[in-house]
């Protein structure tokens, strides 16, 4: 296929540009809606499982055409078909993107036999250990995508887990992760999963090998029973003795690997038959990305807004407010998913970019952030998209507090957008406490600036299926807006030179005859070294 513009260098860049200029930077939401009455019908979208109103956004029907212009110069459709249909999209690890073939009925995607099989023999495994008595606490071992993932679908999908049987997980090679959790364990109850793509990554083989050798302490010696892998790297799962191992392949990304055998304790934690409504959710949103028009296409409309915002708003934060206390872990995926992805700074051809591509991602389920960070959201100096996440039937009974916490998500949004002007402020009444201080003053303390946009989302409930579909619509946002970007948005060098570095530094911490050599290293290191050591 031949090779697209990219975005900054077509005509529909220029005018999008000539648009901005006359229509975007002065662009106030409040006014769209009094001079359009259709606003929130033209910009609600309804795709499966999740319904997004993108009204409280500043654009328009006018904005959306520039930037579907946009994506059909950048040829967004075949490039996509090309990468649904298995065309190298990863060109600088010369690989395949399938992640979607995971979720795919038999016979329906690339690679569908060897996806199938392995599906159903980690299914049944997890059914099986889910029908074992003697195992109560399940330990996945793994981190960055071999871990987030699964430990936020899990939390997420509290509600359909057993309550007989606990899932942990340990990412971080602190051993304040995993000692406080082996302490609490018995071995002989204890199912652990060592989840690593590559199986080489030094936090989770060091926390392996710890947990290995605590079982072994513990008396532990069925470490069939007692150890699974999953990843791609099945020869080195065997040298550390582990025969029970599910694999997969190098055209699943790491952040994009939950659908694969690495959401094994997803399985483990919700049943065979959820973690397929998992897949069947994900599924009807890849159908819908690979087929619905571009102007009704949620994860093509969500990445053009985020190139609009990135590249003309200069906004370079996105906030996350998932108002489910289950999605707590959400922002932390999303975090890798988007800046692991597209925080790159040269293109395809590696010519440096002119433009800034991933923004921050951030956040905290709602309402907890109203009460730390939402102040600067609402009258800070920079402006924040801020993405909301309704639900519209909570798992519990509490139905009071599922109202309340309902409205706070609205208003939240709402006052983002109305903002309170000095004049509104300075007609309310003033707290007593207020007394003695400049009333003038005060109210300009009191304003807020408004026409700071968000997204809302609407789930029905947050069940297996809409959960795929959310993150699957997520998947699919952040390859639009880093395919206009003319990136590579599913390799990630800039986690090596830090690894690199952390492998030679590793000696000199350590006992053993290079400990506290500071020989070749910058000064800062060198003295922060000696101080860690003790001989500063
Ligand atoms: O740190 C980068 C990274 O390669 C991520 O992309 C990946 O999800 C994580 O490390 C874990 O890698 P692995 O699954 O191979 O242990």
């Amino acid at each position: 296929m031949s090779a697209a513009p990219r975005c900054d260098e077509t005509a529909a860049w220029a005018a999008l540009a000539g648009h901005w200029q006359a229509h975007g930077r002065d662009f106030d939401v409040r006014e769209a809606f009094a001079r359009d009455a259709g606003r929130v019908a033209a910009l609600s979208f309804e795709s499966p499982e999740v319904f997004a109103d993108l009204s409280k956004n500043r654009l328009d029907t006018a904005t959306l055409h520039f930037l579907l212009d946009l994506a059909h110069e950048c040829r967004l459709e075949p490039r996509r078909d090309a990468m649904l249909a298995g065309d190298v999209a990863n060109p600088t690890e010369g690989r395949a993107v399938l992640h979607t073939a995971l979720r795919a009925p038999r016979g329906a995607a690339p690679f569908s036999d060897e996806v199938h099989t392995t599906l159903d023999a980690m299914l049944a495994y997890a059914d099986a250990v889910r029908a074992d008595e003697g195992i109560t606490d399940i330990v996945n071992i793994g981190i960055g995508g071999s871990d987030l993932g699964p430990a936020m679908a899990v939390a997420a999908l509290a509600a359909f887990t057993l309550p007989r049987q606990r899932v942990h997980f340990v990412s971080n090679v602190d051993g304040h992760d995993l000692a406080p959790l082996l302490a609490r364990l018995d071995a002989k109850r204890t199912l652990f999963i060592v989840a690593s793509k590559t199986f080489t990554t030094q936090e989770t083989m060091a926390n392996a090998l710890a947990a290995r050798e605590w079982f072994v302490q513990q008396g532990g010696t069925d470490i069939a029973r007692h150890f699974a892998a999953t990843t791609t790297n099945v020869k080195a799962a065997a040298d550390f003795g582990i025969t029970t191992t599910f694999g997969f392949w190098d055209w699943v990304g790491g952040r994009y690997s939950l659908w694969s055998a690495i959401g094994l304790p997803i399985a483990v934690a919700i049943g065979s038959a959820a973690f397929r409504a998992l897949l069947a959710g994900a599924h009807a949103m890849d159908r819908h990305f690979a087929s619905a028009p571009l102007a009704q296409n949620l994860p093509v409309l969500l990445g053009l807004l985020d190139v609009w915002y990135r590249n003309f708003h200069g906004f370079a934060s996105r906030s996350i407010a998932p108002y489910h206390q289950g999605l707590k872990r959400l922002p932390a995926f999303l975090q890798q998913l988007e800046m692991e992805s597209n925080g790159k700074g040269v293109d395809m051809a590696g010519r440096a970019l002119p433009l800034a591509t991933s923004p921050v991602v951030w956040g905290e389920p709602g309402t907890n952030g109203q009460h730390a960070y939402f102040q600067m959201l609402h009258q800070g100096t920079d402006v924040i998209p801020v993405e909301f996440i309704l639900v519209k039937t909570p798992a519990h009974g509490l139905a009071d507090s599922h109202a309340k916490l309902l409205a706070n998500g609205l208003a939240q949004a709402q006052a983002l957008m109305l903002g309170k002007t000095e004049a509104e402020a300075a007609a309310e009444s003033v707290p007593t406490a207020d007394a003695g201080f400049d009333r003038a003053v005060l109210a300009r303390h009191r304003t807020f600036p408004g026409n700071r946009p968000s997204t809302t989302f609407v789930l029905d409930a947050l069940t297996p299926a809409s959960l795929g579909a959310f993150l699957a619509l997520y998947e699919h946002r952040v390859w639009t807006s880093g395919a206009l970007w003319g990136i590579n948005s599913f390799d990630q060098w800039g986690v090596e030179l830090g690894k690199a570095l952390a492998n030679r530094l590793l000696p000199r911490l350590q006992e053993g005859p290079q400990r506290g050599d500071t020989s070749g290293l910058d000064a800062s290191t060198a003295a922060l070294l000696q101080r860690l050591l003790g001989s500063a």
